[in-house]
């Protein structure tokens, strides 16, 4: 079986797991601050704020943002739950705007047009790697005020307009979670060049502490701490955060094995009938988080069809991006909502197996099977009927 995705750790990697943990610091210390200044200097921000997820980062971005009870944030429906869980939490409400046809991230025509008087925020999601059109949205937090926020879980290594992702916004969250394209297990981290966003990031992930723990151990002088705010515990431990600057020095030669791989697909992929390859346009850099591929009316098998017959040949592949307005946690409170591009989008798109290392032969064998399943699914199974 060819899983879905693998996360890319070497011994490398787990030496400095293990190193770490017999200096005897293991959660937030000095790995984590290392980690942030390197996270930092890579993307081209001025600080980062590593916490224990990207759900968190989001979170904290919103209590940052003064998102609260009332306020509305505009952001996609089609996007993991985590986007509009971050807003629902601070008691906003999201309002989720339509997505490009094609592109998997917001339209910012649609987004213009639910503006109201109560939003405070749009949250701006890179889905899938893909850069969202961050010109647009700037433009629209001028015209009308407003925060932007990114999630840019899956855009690690990204880059719109030749600047990395992370240092375009006040708030850009990102994910370390296995399935993105470098992992700490879970982990997350916050770009900021705010200084005032970046020292209450770091006190509210740590219970709202006035003083971290590496500043009390490293002290000559007894230090007391106070309690600012209501906080949360949102650490990133310094056994994570090793991993993590060893991950990130492989950052980009991961994301180019994966522009290769992708190269290959879509090479492989060029001329089939009914399908929609992935594209840069607008000056994005992916990153090829996931491969996706929208499969066009038309075609005479169903989605989950194809995905069955994959699996039966030995290929995993996931769903299209979900879509929170359909999920049960929000299909109550948004009953009206209607959004038939990223409704489609969710059901007719698929995503193919990409990792680093993939051997050629695997690449090779998804390429000539995904072809040749298009073309004749009878040929894959007897079950196949009206194609
Ligand atoms: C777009 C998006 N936002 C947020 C998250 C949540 O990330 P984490 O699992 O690190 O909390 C994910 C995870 O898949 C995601 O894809």
């Amino acid at each position: 079986m060819i899983p879905i995705a693998k996360p890319y750790i070497t011994e490398e990697d787990a030496r400095a797991a293990y190193d770490t943990i017999l200096t005897g610091w293991i959660t937030q210390g000095p790995k984590v601050q290392e980690f942030e200044e390197k996270f930092a200097a890579y993307t081209g921000a001025k600080y980062a704020v590593a916490v224990s997820n990207c759900t968190t980062a989001l979170h904290l971005s919103m209590i940052v943002a003064g998102i609260t009870v009332g306020d509305e944030v505009i952001c996609p429906s089609l996007s993991y739950i985590a986007t509009a869980n971050a807003i629902t939490y601070v008691g906003g409400s999201p309002i989720f705007a339509e997505v490009e046809p094609g592109t998997y991230n917001l339209d910012p025509v649609d987004v213009e047009r639910r503006i109201t008087s109560k939003t405070k925020a749009i949250l701006v999601v890179h889905q899938i790697g893909f850069p969202a059109d961050l010109d647009a949205f700037q433009a629209l937090s001028i015209k009308y005020n407003l925060t932007i926020i990114e999630d840019a879980a899956c855009a690690a290594g990204s880059a719109y307009k030749e600047a990395k992702i992370g240092s375009h916004s006040d708030l850009v969250c990102f994910s370390f979670h296995p399935r993105k394209v470098i992992s700490t297990g879970d982990g997350g981290m916050i770009t900021t060049s705010r200084q005032d966003y970046y020292e209450r990031l770091k006190m509210l992930r740590q219970h709202g502490m006035s003083v971290n723990d590496r500043i009390r151990h490293e002290s000559k002088e007894v230090v007391f701490e106070d309690h600012v705010e209501v906080g949360y515990n949102y650490r990133m431990t310094d056994i994570q955060a090793a991993i993590g600057i060893k991950q990130l020095e492989k950052l980009d030669w991961i994301v180019n094995e994966r522009r290769k791989v992708a190269r290959f697909y879509n090479e492989a992929f060029r001329g089939l009938p009914h399908i929609k390859l992935p594209a840069e346009q607008n000056g994005q850099f992916s990153n090829f988080q996931s491969y996706s591929i929208y499969l066009k009316a038309g075609y005479g098998l169903k989605r989950n069809e194809l995905m069955q017959l994959l699996l039966d040949w030995g290929i995993a592949t996931r769903r299209g991006v979900m879509t929170t307005h359909r999920e049960s946690a929000y299909k109550r409170s948004h009953k009206e909502v209607v959004l038939p591009i990223s409704e489609d989008m969710q059901d007719n798109s698929i995503i193919l197996p990409l990792y680093v290392p993939m051997e050629q032969e695997e690449v090779i064998y998804i390429a000539e099977t995904f072809c040749a399943m298009i073309k004749n699914p009878k040929a894959f199974s007897a079950k196949v009927e009206n194609f």
